[in-house]
């Protein structure tokens, strides 16, 4: 059987995070660490190394943009992240510059994957990567509002006292300071939440502004994020056709064209199959198309 393998660029504390989550769920067969700090993806590749007698067999190495050759998926999870009250925007110039190289050494030696892109900001990153590459956009795939719809659930959830596994509920737009929460379509078994305009207004607030609380309080994010690239690879890997809120290329979605925003997809071996086509109310459409002239104000600044 053809061994799966997973390429995972920048080890930072995303990225090796990601790499351990990956391990420890037995998720692929051949998992391979790169970063500019070669030293640093060294010393987490034997680290996870001398973990094997606990684990299930994968191979795990530090490897060159070489052996992107057999990768299924590519994540990058490489650049710049947000220092105490710096937004994720603020990061775009850095790195774009650091992907020009990144997506360029990849292209040498790939042509059959999926990129699935972490680094922040993380539409424009992911959209940069898709013009970049010349490849379906299918197969470009950003994190998006996933991580934000599992904090929101999990608000959801603490507020009902309901597992957030049983709340359906969607952040979608820019995974950022623009995102927007879809209550009209939010449930629990298909019923309507039994929560107040004002909680509401609360659990959005602290959903939108979680990463700045978290940075704000130990420097980084990356346990909630690595399990949300987590998802995704096995939707991909296992062919599964999960609907995860994954950042894609919209065109004419309420409105929205040639920008990348988080919106519920269906998720498989070919990467985005299909875009889920939600109902929204008419302030829903407005917040969605605000968040995307957002972006591309900031992809026309680039220009
Ligand atoms: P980090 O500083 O810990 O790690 C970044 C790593 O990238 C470093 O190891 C660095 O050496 C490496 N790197 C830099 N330039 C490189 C290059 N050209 N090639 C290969 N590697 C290179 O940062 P982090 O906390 O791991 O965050 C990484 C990115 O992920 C940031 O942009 C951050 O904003 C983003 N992030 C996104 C989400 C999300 O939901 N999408 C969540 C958390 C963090
Ligand atoms: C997050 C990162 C910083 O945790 O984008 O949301």
């Amino acid at each position: 059987m053809k061994k799966t393998r997973i390429v995972i660029i920048g080890t930072g504390a995303v990225g090796s995070t990601t790499a351990y989550t990956l391990l420890l769920r037995n998720r692929v067969d051949e998992l391979v660490l790169i970063d500019a700090n070669h030293n640093k993806a060294v010393g987490d590749a034997l680290d996870m190394n001398h973990g094997m007698p606990f684990l299930e067999g994968a191979k795990v190495w530090a490897g060159t943009y070489e052996d992107c050759r057999k990768a299924d998926i590519i994540v990058i999870t490489a650049g710049a992240a947000q220092r105490e009250g710096e937004s994720r925007t603020d990061l775009l110039k850095r790195n774009v510059a650091i992907f020009e190289s990144i997506i360029t050494e990849v292209l040498h030696h790939n042509t059959h994957g999926i990129i699935l892109v972490a680094s922040n900001p993380v539409d424009i990153m992911s959209y940069f990567t898709w013009k970049k590459s010349g490849w379906p956009a299918n197969r470009i795939i950003g994190s998006g509002t996933l991580l934000d719809s599992a904090r929101f659930r999990y608000l959801i959830g603490e507020q009902l006292k309901i597992d957030s596994r049983s709340v359906h509920a969607h952040i979608i737009g820019e995974h950022g300071d623009s995102e927007l929460p879809v209550w009209s379509l939010a449930n629990v078994a298909g019923t309507e939440l039994q929560i107040s305009g004002e909680e509401k207004e609360e659990i959005f607030v602290n959903t939108r502004d979680a990463a700045y609380q978290i940075i704000n309080a130990k420097g980084a994010t990356y346990y909630a994020i690595a399990l949300a690239l987590d998802r995704i690879c096995t939707a991909i890997l296992g062919d599964e056709g999960a609907v995860l809120n994954v950042s894609t290329l919209l065109n004419q979605y309420h409105g929205v064209s040639d920008v990348y925003l988080g919106v519920p997809c269906i998720v498989d071996r070919q990467g985005v199959r299909e875009i889920m086509p939600i109902r929204l109310t008419a302030d829903e459409q407005k917040l969605l198309a605000q968040s995307a002239d957002k972006l591309k104000g900031l992809i026309a600044s680039l220009r």
